[in-house]
């Protein structure tokens, strides 16, 4: 019986052990560090006639991008009302699957998903109370709302892209993302990019 007792108990820990042993592998499995290019980069406006946020340019060189790497960015855009939170953000993330445009469903935060307020993003990332980061500041860009209704320029800036984990589902291949800003279920803006991923 005692005996019995503790090859019960010995087979509960090596399945525990196990379980802690598979979820540290997915952890793992979850996040992979990789020489990233984003290839042949495009965009266009998708918003209604009428919307008040309209991008007007935005150019990236070099094609490829690598990741981790330098970028150049130009970019414009304005709104003719103030933005100010809350300010819904409402992403759908597309992959082409042999020919095909598949949504990519929200992981993590991450892939076509629906957030509730920009502006708490911005904060969350940007600590509100410290300079915005550079090329931002030289311009006198800000990056918190409230956004002021005008125009805002980005002239041509270098980026450095730096090395960062992708998600496991960012497989290779096209993608093509479209972001609607929104306040209180009004289109304010809509903004489509398309782009190729490869990873080594
Ligand atoms: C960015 O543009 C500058 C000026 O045109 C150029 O010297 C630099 O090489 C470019 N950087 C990249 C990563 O293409
Ligand atoms: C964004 O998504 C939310 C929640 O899914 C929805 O209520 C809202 O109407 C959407 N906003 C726009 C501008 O489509």
């Amino acid at each position: 019986m005692f005996k019995m007792r503790n090859v019960i108990i010995s087979l509960a820990t090596l399945f525990i052990v196990n379980i802690f042993i598979q979820q540290g592998k997915c952890n793992f499995a979850f996040k992979r560090r990789a020489y990233t290019k984003i290839l042949g980069f495009s965009w266009e406006n998708c918003g209604k006639s009428g919307d008040p946020v309209v991008t007007k340019i935005l150019e990236v060189s070099p094609d490829p991008i690598s990741v981790p790497g330098d970028l150049n960015a130009t970019a414009a855009a304005s709104t003719a009302v103030e933005l100010a939170a809350p300010l819904s953000l409402n992403v759908t993330l597309d992959k082409d699957v042999a020919g095909f445009w598949v949504k990519v469903p929200c992981v993590e935060q991450l892939g076509s998903c629906d957030y509730s307020d920009a502006c708490e993003l911005l904060d969350s990332l940007i600590p509100p109370g410290q300079d915005c980061p550079e090329p931002l500041h030289t311009y006198g860009i800000p990056c918190h709302c409230p956004f002021k209704a005008g125009e805002y320029s980005l002239p041509p800036s270098e980026f450095h892209i730096p090395d960062v984990d992708l998600p496991f589902w960012l497989t290779n291949g096209k993608y093509k993302v479209e972001g609607i800003l929104g306040n209180k279920g009004q289109e304010l803006g809509c903004l489509k990019v398309s782009f190729a991923l490869h990873s080594t």
